[in-house]
């Protein structure tokens, strides 16, 4: 385990919830409402992308989605995979480093209930490399949509200084050759001290 790791495993082993808190966020939930109203064939798939304790893999299990979570920190992704059960809801958690995890690895590495494309995929405060955001654009199913929410630069809420916080021109630069339609990306005000940058995507039927 890296420094960083061993962070996020302290503090979900100490009992601490997401840092951004319990409820989804209001993003996620406007867009499970919208993707709800939209024609489908059969369960949907979703993938969160560091997801923590689960506050979003719970709300896309409850919305109908067979859903997967990805953290770096066993405890998390035990206190998610705990959460669902006792709910009775679907779905999954995997311990994985995503700088280098795949929907592919996961599977050859034995997890074969792990989904190899996604309707949904979703990072939330996941404030990482954008190499990651271009990776994860080529998971998404025909049809797919990639929902992209981070600390903006002069957002007062987030994460310490020397962690990344690219800014709405950067993140849109990044999905540049990917192939997705960008259906909104703008900063938006959530609370009198989060500016967040929000970005969703779609990949061509
Ligand atoms: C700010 S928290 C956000 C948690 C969740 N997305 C939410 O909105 O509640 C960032 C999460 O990313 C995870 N994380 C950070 N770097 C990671 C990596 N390289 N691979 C997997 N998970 C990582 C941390 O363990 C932590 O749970």
């Amino acid at each position: 385990m890296d420094e960083m790791q061993q962070m996020w495993e302290r503090r979900y082993a100490a009992g601490e919830q997401s840092p951004d808190g319990v409820a989804p966020h209001p993003e996620v939930v406007a867009l499970l409402e919208r993707l709800e109203r939209e024609p489908r064939a059969g369960t949907r798939t979703a993938l969160d992308l560091g997801s923590g304790p689960g506050r979003h893999v719970l709300a896309l299990a409850r919305a109908g989605y067979d859903a997967t979570g990805v953290d770096f920190s066993p405890t998390a992704v035990r206190v998610l995979e705990d959460a669902l059960r006792r709910h009775g809801l679907p779905g999954r958690g995997v311990v994985g480093d995503l700088r280098t995890w795949s929907p592919q690895e996961a599977r050859q590495q034995g997890r074969a209930d792990v989904p190899q494309e996604f309707d949904l995929v979703l990072a939330a405060y996941f404030q990482h490399s954008l190499e990651l955001l271009r990776n994860a654009s080529g998971w998404l199913a025909p049809g797919g949509t990639l929902l992209w929410l981070t600390h903006a630069p002069d957002s007062v809420d987030g994460p310490p200084a020397g962690v990344p916080r690219p800014g709405l021109e950067e993140t849109l630069r990044a999905l540049e050759g990917t192939g997705l339609a960008v259906r909104r990306a703008e900063e938006v005000r959530t609370s009198g001290t989060a500016l967040d940058v929000v970005l969703e995507a779609v990949r061509a039927r």
